[in-house]
């Protein structure tokens, strides 16, 4: 499936940073398990590329993506792995031409007016509005989906089981990131990744 359909569909963007490379398996494993098919694997950390590789090639249904990508070199990197879209803490143009090239959605992150007046004028109109709760949350959302019509948001940042449904509730929100549901144990995991599903599915 494309990746932004995956996206559009499952309403949630899991957060995912690797600290170690034996949990790259068992972590996605415990997201597939909880039936959440989507993962944005963030450059945090030197095991970035490893997990993108990794879990493309195991799971190659899954829409593996790479997040909290700064610089081209990563974003050729992430591709380079298999990665089915790029996200960016916030715009970045040479990011954006690798991703043209590479024929994969970009999704950066804006949080202003002129930040999204430049994306708007990039072509882009699904945005990561990052980080959402301290620039305002649904509210900021709000005042900016009414002077711009055209945009999308995936809100990222402070998102949880107790915010979510209230944004998902927003018909411009298409997904909401977050890590909320990869901290504990591999079935701690698929548990809150099944019972994030779970909001989503009681939204429909
Ligand atoms: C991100 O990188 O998108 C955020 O760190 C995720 O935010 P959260 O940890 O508050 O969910």
């Amino acid at each position: 499936m494309e990746a932004l359909e995956a996206i559009r569909q499952t309403r949630i963007v899991p957060v995912v940073t690797f600290h170690k490379p034996e949990s790259i398996l068992p972590t996605f494993g415990a997201m597939l398990s909880g039936k959440l098919p989507v993962a944005e694997i963030t450059f945090r950390t030197e095991f970035a590329a490893e997990a993108i590789k990794l879990g493309a090639m195991t799971f190659p249904d899954m829409a593996v993506g790479a997040g909290t990508v700064t610089r081209a070199s990563q974003a050729e990197a992430a591709i380079e792995c298999g990665a089915k879209f790029i996200v960016s803490p916030g715009y970045s143009e040479q990011v954006h031409d690798i991703c043209i090239g590479a024929d994969i959605p970009y999704i950066p992150g804006c949080v202003t007016p002129t930040e999204i007046m430049n994306v708007l004028d990039h072509g882009i109109e699904l945005i990561k509005f990052f980080p959402s709760e301290q620039y305002g949350g649904l509210k900021t959302i709000k005042a900016l989906s009414a002077a711009f019509p055209q945009v999308t948001f995936m809100p990222t940042g402070g998102i949880n089981e107790s915010n979510l449904i209230e944004y998902l509730s927003n018909p411009r929100v298409v997904a909401c990131g977050g890590s909320f549901m990869m901290s504990g144990s591999y079935d701690d995991i698929a548990a809150k990744c099944a019972n994030a599903v779970g909001l989503v599915n009681s939204l429909k």
